[in-house]
């Protein structure tokens, strides 16, 4: 009743403020189930540019709303939840990569959209695990610092000739609670599945899968598999849309979950349009620098 209720005071909310819902796939299912629309971080990016809304709520992790943000510029984009942050993305600071830069002059610097507005600001280009190999392959210089995350930055070293200079930074959703061990004993259990691996995963997981990619990738491969079971490699909220989209098939959890990722609520949502909280802001010379990262990536259309 009380859903009903929120889902019902959403709608009236999203009309007098004129307001559009983006969220992420990995947002608890009843906040992916009233979102206008719902994607990865790229799918995500796009959408921010192109509606007309005039307030963006974000339901997602503080670098997409900042992202969304920063591709905006006059827009109003809401965090529901100010709390909801990356751990990943707080593994780089600025200090830290302007030493690493004075370290690798000639290198190419490539932040995932994991990251800091600031962080992004001092970057050539920023990519997301949709296009991370694409983005690299695209730029001229040989040497790239890759940053934050070390599983993509080896996932994109396989499948490059560039030279990837890691740094140490990970998602503890997907190198801690997925594991060789319980993939191999969920392979062990259902035998005909297929394994989708995000590549935030660690290199020794992303070497058991049949599919390597970002979420919207992993619902377009079990769209289009001809195979009726998968294992899911990534958060679990997934796998709400997954069997949305594929009732006929079967999705296989590896359990694992993002606590920023599911803070927000229904609940959330109403307060947020209500009292139009929580306001992003990012200081105009760092925005403006930071859109031409985001900007380099859009631009390449991959
Ligand atoms: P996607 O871009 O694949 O949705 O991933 C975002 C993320 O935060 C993965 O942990
Ligand atoms: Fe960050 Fe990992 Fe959560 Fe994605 S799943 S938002 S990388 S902590």
């Amino acid at each position: 009743m009380k859903k009903i209720m929120d889902r019902e005071r959403i709608k009236e909310l999203k009309k007098e403020r004129n307001a559009i819902i983006l969220a992420h796939l990995y947002q608890r299912p009843e906040v992916q189930d009233i979102a206008d629309f719902t994607g990865d971080s790229l799918g995500l990016s796009r959408k921010a540019i192109a509606t007309n809304a005039e307030v963006i709520v974000f339901c997602g992790v503080r670098f997409m709303a900042e992202t969304a943000y920063i591709l905006n510029p006059g827009k109003i984009v809401l965090l529901p939840e100010k709390d909801a942050g990356c751990p990943l993305a707080d593994m780089a600071e600025v200090e830290q990569l302007k030493k690493k830069k004075s370290q690798y002059p000639n290198a190419a610097v490539v932040s995932y959209v994991n990251s800091s507005a600031a962080l992004k600001a001092e970057s050539d280009i920023c990519c997301t695990s949709a296009n991370a190999v694409d983005v690299i392959n695209s730029l001229s210089q040989k040497q790239i610092l890759f940053l934050p995350d070390r599983n993509l930055g080896s996932y994109v070293a396989e499948k490059t000739d560039k030279e990837i200079i890691l740094w140490p930074g990970y998602c503890y959703v997907h190198e801690k609670n997925i594991n060789t061990n319980k993939l191999r004993d969920l392979k062990q259990r259902y035998q005909n599945a297929r394994i989708m691996i995000h590549p935030e995963c660690s290199p020794e997981v992303i070497g058991l899968a049949d599919y390597v990619g970002s979420t919207s990738q992993m619902l377009k491969y079990a769209e289009k598999s001809e195979a009726k079971e998968f294992i899911v490699g990534t958060e679990d909220g997934l796998i709400h849309r997954l069997q949305k989209e594929n009732p006929n098939k079967k999705f296989y959890s590896l359990s694992t979950i993002c606590k920023d990722m599911k803070i927000t609520d229904l609940k959330s949502v109403v307060t947020a349009l209500e009292k139009m909280r929580y306001k992003i802001s990012i200081p105009d010379n760092i925005c403006i620098k930071a859109k031409r990262a985001l900007d380099k990536m859009l631009e390449l259309k991959i």
